[in-house]
């Protein structure tokens, strides 16, 4: 299982349009402008089924397969080839080549193959010195020749053969996609050594992996970027180094998407770990530039049925790119009619390439209740709305349209439940399998008229106490207030005094501070999430909040733990007169994190 370990980055290459290096006017938001992937590409890959052993024969079926399917007619476009088709080392000038065993044809035949059935070649390649693979031997990356015995290590020859590596491309012509991942990098991020980035203290002469470069990866992608931009090639550019540095603030200038957590692994809980991540970053998005949430798993028998439902509705209407993972046909495989149908369903790839491209965002969660929802605006003033059972078990569910800002629906299609309705008011209630969602188009809506607005408690006014204290935030950070009280914990709260003047529930959006990402812990038990106790006179609410990070974990003040996160929730216990307000993180040590988020400030609804 250790493939499933590996860290992956991509980068993708497109033939269609006239290719340009202009940024967008806006200097303070730079934005790769080559025209392509207007909307989120989509593909076919080796990798989630096949690893890092592809070969001729497999993708020649898969691609046939793409066509015969009539899933090339619904938009999947490319065919990419992941890791494992190079050789280990670059032959004599520095070009990198195929493994010509596992493709007999070799590349220009198999582009030749593959624009023929009208589908875009891919092929995977890093920003790294070697592969993303396991195994022995090693293969060779972009950045530099490790196994040349006289190789000039320096920068200079390691960009030189970033350009023997685009030599490849140009070599192949008509090859229009290129995609990307390394192994294991951390020393491949590294820039420390000054003269040599092939240092490594592994006997196999490449680095290990810590995911924490003391140097943003981003130049690697600056200068793969202009690489291709001096090609003059229409190429989509498809980034990942894993979430790490937070790409959403630099990685749509170079490229056309990022991917934005570690790697997806074939188990359901992967699915709310990688959304826990997006939450704070779903604004990022647009056409060109797209938040990549990882390559499909739908068809690989490693997800029920509902639960494919939902990755695919949430991969959709977040704006991912959408790149089946699944082996479609080969000599011992084919795929699920019920996978394929959820593959070819016509509305969701509509959501997916909807002109607007407004990535769907995090709207509410019910914590004990397990159950989130997720809206997005679309094209046409519709909306597409995602309610997600995260429990175990089939039930009910029932959407509050205030929730999404919306009074009446004129329409509504409830897609994988096959019901349309109209003239909706106030509530919207549908079956919903384990793990399975709810999702909703909405058309001809109100909006709901609007709500006065909460009356804002900083947490400059509550008290800590036991291990709780109080965090002066980076100017500008902690907003609105500029600072923020840490280790929240069983043993450490924060307190006040609140006056109401109605007993009940009440509606409060939780300002919190949360950047524990789930990096080296996303294989196994790792959420993204940290919770939070809101006790209003000893009647408690737990709230599980995602990260609200939006700046780099590695480099920027604060480290991403002082970018502000909303949460809104019901708190009961509320009484007419004083109410004691106490946030911690009570029964945290059943947890696997006993400290809960960081907090700012309440703000509370009348
Ligand atoms: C490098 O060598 C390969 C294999 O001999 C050859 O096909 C290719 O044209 C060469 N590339 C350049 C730029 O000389
Ligand atoms: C090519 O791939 C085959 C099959 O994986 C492998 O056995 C062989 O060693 C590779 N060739 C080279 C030169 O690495
Ligand atoms: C990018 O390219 C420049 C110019 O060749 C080089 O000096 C620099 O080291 C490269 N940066 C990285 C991170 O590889
Ligand atoms: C729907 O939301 C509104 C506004 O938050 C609230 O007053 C109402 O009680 C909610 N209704 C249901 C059924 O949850
Ligand atoms: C949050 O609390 C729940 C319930 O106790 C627990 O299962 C979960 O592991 C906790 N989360 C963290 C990050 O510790």
């Amino acid at each position: 299982m250790l493939s499933l370990l590996t860290p992956k980055q991509t980068i993708l290459l497109v033939s269609l349009l006239s290719f340009s290096a202009n940024a967008s006017a806006n200097p303070l938001c730079p934005r790769l402008d080559n025209g392509l992937a207007l909307t989120p590409p989509m593909g076919w890959n080796t990798y989630n089924h096949y690893s890092c052993s592809p070969s001729e024969s497999i993708v020649h079926s898969n691609a046939q397969a793409l066509v015969d399917l009539g899933l090339q007619a619904q938009g999947y476009h490319f065919v990419t080839v992941d890791c494992g088709w190079t050789l280990p080392d670059r032959v004599a000038n520095g070009t990198m080549t195929w493994n010509s065993t596992i493709f007999p044809s070799g590349f220009p035949a198999l582009s030749t193959f593959l624009h023929n059935l009208g589908l875009g070649f891919g092929v995977y390649s890093d920003a790294g010195i070697q592969m993303c693979m396991t195994g022995t031997p090693a293969q060779v990356g972009s950045l530099c020749m490790p196994r040349a015995p006289n190789s000039d290590k320096s920068q200079a020859n390691r960009w030189q053969s970033t350009n023997s590596w685009m030599r490849l491309l140009l070599l192949l012509g008509e090859l229009i996609f290129l995609n990307v991942r390394i192994l294991f990098l951390s020393a491949s991020f590294e820039l420390t050594v000054p003269d040599d980035n092939c240092y490594s203290e592994a006997a196999a002469d490449y680095p290990n992996t810590d995911y924490s470069p003391t140097v943003s990866p981003s130049g690697r992608y600056q200068n793969m970027s202009s690489a291709l931009l001096s090609t003059k090639r229409p190429i989509v550019f498809q980034i990942c180094e894993w979430g790490v540095d937070f790409p959403s603030a630099w990685a749509p200038a170079l490229g056309n998407s990022w991917r934005v957590t570690n790697d997806i692994i074939p188990a359901y809980r992967t699915i709310p770990r990688i959304l826990n991540q997006v939450v704070p970053q779903t604004s990022f998005a647009g056409p060109g530039h797209w938040l990549d949430l990882d390559m499909l798993e739908v068809g690989n028998n490693v997800l029920t049925i509902p639960e494919e439902q939902t990755h695919f509705s949430f991969w959709a209407i977040l704006k991912s790119p959408l790149v089946i993972g699944a082996a479609l046909k080969d000599t011992t495989t084919s795929i699920s009619t019920e996978s394929l149908n959820i593959l070819l369903n016509k509305d969701v790839i509509g959501y997916n390439q909807d002109s607007l491209g407004v990535a769907a965002s995090f709207r509410r969660r019910w914590t004990e209740e397990g159950y989130e929802v997720w809206a997005g605006d679309l094209s046409g003033s519709r909306m597409v709305v995602a309610v997600a059972n995260l429990q175990d078990t089939a039930r009910s569910l029932t959407l509050n349209l205030t929730d999404v800002d919306v009074q009446k629906v004129g329409s509504l299609k409830d897609i994988w439940n096959g019901v349309t309705a109209s003239n909706v008011a106030t509530a919207y209630t549908g079956h919903v399998e384990a793990h399975g969602t709810i999702l909703l188009e909405l058309s001809s809506f109100t909006a709901a008229a609007a709500v006065s607005a909460p009356t804002f408690y900083s947490s400059a006014s509550f008290t800590p106490a036991g291990d709780a204290v109080r965090t002066t935030c980076s100017t500008g950070l902690c907003t609105p207030v500029g600072s923020k009280i840490s280790y929240l914990s069983p043993t450490g709260t924060a307190s006040l005094s609140i006056t109401a003047a109605s007993a009940g529930s009440k509606l409060v959006d939780v300002y919190f501070c949360n950047n524990d990402i789930a990096l080296s812990t996303s294989w196994l038990y790792g959420t993204n999430t940290r919770n939070m106790t809101i006790a209003v006179n000893n009647v408690v609410t737990r709230i599980e909040v995602p990260l609200s990070g939006k700046s780099s974990e590695l480099f920027s003040p604060g480290l991403g733990w002082q970018d502000t996160g909303i949460f809104k929730v019901l708190i009961g216990g509320w009484q007419e007169g004083a109410n004691t307000v106490v946030v911690g993180n009570q029964g945290g040590a059943a947890g696997y994190q006993s400290y809960g988020a960081d907090f700012v400030g309440l703000g509370i609804y009348s």
